[in-house]
């Protein structure tokens, strides 16, 4: 593949591993990215290594980025700038306390509140503050929210070989591969990524934020964009099926996601969030637990983190 340069900050091939105890009634397997190794990151570590790359490659000083308190990806690109020596500038929507800033800030980001106005204006605000840091000298790299952007999905274009090649090894076969969908850079480079994968494995992309109708075109776009950056055939997205998971909104759990955090805990000592990956559980813990269940065949959880949250959660 080729592509931006890459700057390492993950440690990879994350694990797989099976996961017995989760009585699904077929052989799951779960794709390790709670295990990144780059503070807690999760699956927001293998975006940044490219969008740092990115950064490095066109002379860039400072990252500049923006999210909710809860954001696992601002956390990164603090991490991130610090390891590759920028400034970091973040804008923060809501509360502006929680264990992933204090990570960010321990790391030397600047926080900026967004004042008036909700996640949605997020990008704006970026975009402004970037052009800020521009008059006054700066030379920023702006990230919209997840950094994802084509060129942050190739952290999971790359990351779709890497589950191709530990199947193999395995002879493992899975029909479906489950991952929590927010801003779409994951989903779309494991699109873009998938073209070695059998034409019978599909990914269940499970929306947590967006509904249907706004994820997909993002999804399409994001992954087309990808798989051009890196030269790759056109993703099938017939692979794709997406579920709303969003229930009572972003953030915000509902009574069987909670009971999937407990579940994943008690029988695999996994640690779930709230906003991302009990909803991507609950999704597979439902599928299993259906009647005509399309889980009928092994499957891949991918944890892709959240666990600085997770480890705040009370419930
Ligand atoms: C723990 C976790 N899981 C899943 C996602 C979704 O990834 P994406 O925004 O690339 O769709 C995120 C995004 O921040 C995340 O932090």
């Amino acid at each position: 593949m080729t592509g931006p340069p890459r700057f390492p900050l993950a440690v990879l091939p994350t694990p797989l591993v099976p996961a017995p105890r989760l009585a699904t009634g077929s052989p799951v397997l779960i794709k390790r990215d709670d295990l990144t190794g780059f503070g807690t990151t999760g699956n927001k570590a293998r975006a940044m290594e490219f969008l740092l790359g990115a950064a490095l490659r066109d002379g860039c000083d400072v990252l500049v980025a923006g999210g909710s308190s809860g954001s696992n990806f601002l956390q990164a690109v603090a991490l991130a700038a610090a390891c590759g020596g920028l400034g970091c500038e973040l804008v923060i929507a809501g509360e502006q306390d929680s264990a992933n800033l204090r990570i960010a800030c321990g790391a030397g980001a600047q926080l900026h509140p967004l004042g008036h106005g909700d996640r949605a204006q997020l990008d704006d605000a970026v975009r402004r503050l970037s052009d800020e840091l521009a008059a006054a000298g700066r030379r920023p790299y702006p990230m919209p929210r997840g950094g994802s952007t084509p060129t942050g999905a190739i952290g999971f274009a790359t990351a779709a070989g890497e589950l191709h090649r530990q199947l193999a090894e395995r002879d493992a076969d899975p029909r479906l591969v489950v991952i929590a969908v927010g801003s779409g850079g994951s989903c779309a480079g494991l699109l873009a990524g998938a073209s070695d994968w059998p034409a019978h494995r599909r990914i269940l992309g499970v929306s947590v934020s967006r509904p249907l109708c706004e994820i997909t075109p993002i999804l399409h776009r994001l992954a087309t964009a990808c798989a051009d950056e890196l030269g790759l055939p056109q993703p099938d997205m017939g692979r794709l099926e997406l579920l709303d998971a969003i229930g009572p909104g972003f953030g915000l759990p509902e009574r069987a996601d909670l009971v999937a955090a407990s579940t994943a805990l008690t029988a695999e000592g996994l640690l779930l969030d709230d906003t991302y990956t009990a909803k991507s559980m609950a999704a597979l813990l439902a599928r299993a637990g259906s009647a005509r269940s399309r889980l009928g065949a092994p499957a891949v959880y991918w944890h892709t983190g959240g666990l600085a949250s997770a480890i705040g959660r009370t419930r």
